[in-house]
């Protein structure tokens, strides 16, 4: 039986309101799944199920956009600690891959009043599933965006991972002060991008560690119009050189915050620029290398060395205060103080989603691979 509810359509760029049906076979759901871990070429298929009936306590949701992230790749390996549910979707038991993305309502079951269509929701939680065009669930499985006036889609699909984690490493570890320094690695990052022009929005300076490449001289470019203070290759990072030009920069006050994207032998580095009692915060392991910590920074200048995982922030804290870090990264969007992060577009059939999965943690990327599951565009 079909449920008779209303929804928002879009008629030749005119919002009309109408009366709306929906069941099982309404809407076919098209997903990137996978039923076992391996590499993403290999596991990953297109399977098409009907969406599950709207109930008087669910909502139907369409997906606008979802980014390829590299945890993504990861869980899909199987080599991410959070596993998915392989679910029953139509006749296959699968787990949709990705976990970010930003979908709109089309329909509410009777007793929901806590969000209407036309919504704009990300999900509630990690390891939802993404790469779908439509999902069904109960209003706990969303969350909706706060009202905002000049922030994108894309913005908006790539806002609970990357951005979130940037603000919360700025906040979370240390006060700092107008002026103060803070440094990073993977400074092209999406992570890295949102943490320099959070923190410029802030008021906070930042050395921004990145791999050398032909086109340096361009992406540091890029980078210092984002708002990086400095911008130095991981091979200055060591240079006798580099230690004296980086004193003259901090003036005394070295960083107290740093943050590494990547391990391996440039974070060790890295730490040693941290000044004393400062904090180093690990959330990224992309150069797949042991992070190696001399004694002297933790017996002499008291280095703490912590881990920062934004699904386990999301675990310990509620949607308020969420809502509120939506609201403040919104706020920065809105007035063009945090911009998209570098991106390229996907397109939403088999092979090319396999082949950007594939793609999703190699190096020298062109920016965020993003799919638009119902766009026709
Ligand atoms: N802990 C958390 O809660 C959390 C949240 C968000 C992201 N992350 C992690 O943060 C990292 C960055 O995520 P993202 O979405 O910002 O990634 P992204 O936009 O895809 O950027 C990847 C970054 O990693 C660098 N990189 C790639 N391969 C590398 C290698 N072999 N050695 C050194 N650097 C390498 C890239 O630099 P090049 O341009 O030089 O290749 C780039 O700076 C990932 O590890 C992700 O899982 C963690």
């Amino acid at each position: 039986m079909g449920f008779f509810i209303r929804s928002l359509v879009t008629q030749q760029s005119k919002q009309v309101w109408r009366a709306y049906s929906t069941n099982a076979s309404d809407i076919t759901v098209k997903a990137m799944v996978y039923s076992s871990y391996g590499k993403p070429s290999e596991v990953l298929k297109w399977h098409t199920y009907p969406l599950t009936p709207l109930t008087d306590d669910t909502v139907h949701v369409r997906f606008l956009a979802s980014p390829i992230n590299p945890a993504d790749v990861n869980q899909v390996q199987g080599a991410y600690p959070l596993k998915p549910a392989f679910e029953q979707l139509g006749d296959t038991k699968a787990a949709v891959g990705g976990n970010e993305g930003v979908a709109e309502v089309i329909a509410t079951g009777k007793n929901v009043n806590s969000l209407k269509v036309g919504d704009q929701v990300v999900m509630a939680r990690s390891g939802y599933g993404t790469w779908r065009t439509h999902a069904a669930g109960p209003v706990d499985d969303f969350q909706v965006l706060p009202p905002s006036t000049n922030t994108s889609v894309i913005q908006k699909a790539t806002l609970t991972v990357n951005p979130c984690t940037a603000y919360r490493m700025l906040k979370d570890f240390t006060p700092l002060k107008q002026g103060d320094y803070v440094i990073q690695n993977g400074g092209n990052s999406a992570v890295g991008q949102a943490v320099i022009q959070i923190a410029k929005a802030w008021g906070l300076k930042t050395v921004n560690v990145v791999r050398n490449r032909p086109e340096i001289d361009s992406l540091r470019q890029e980078l210092l119009d984002l708002g990086a203070t400095h911008v130095v290759t991981d091979e200055e990072l060591g240079s006798f050189d580099m230690r004296s030009k980086m004193k003259g920069w901090f003036d005394g006050k070295p960083p107290l915050l740093g943050l590494n994207c990547v391990g391996g032998k440039s974070a060790t580095e890295m730490a040693r620029y941290l000044g004393h009692n400062g904090q180093y915060v690990t959330y990224g392991a992309m150069a797949r290398a042991p992070l190696a910590l001399p004694a002297s920074m933790l017996i002499f200048k008291n280095i703490s060395f912590h881990g920062f995982w934004m699904t386990r922030w999301a675990d310990q804290h509620n949607a308020a205060d969420r809502y509120k870090m939506f609201e403040d990264l919104i706020g920065l969007m809105d007035k063009g103080a945090l911009s998209e992060p570098r991106w390229t577009k996907v397109d939403w059939s088999e092979g090319a989603m396999k082949h950007a999965v594939d793609a999703g943690i190699q190096g020298f990327a062109q920016g965020k691979q993003i799919v638009f599951p119902t766009s026709s565009a």
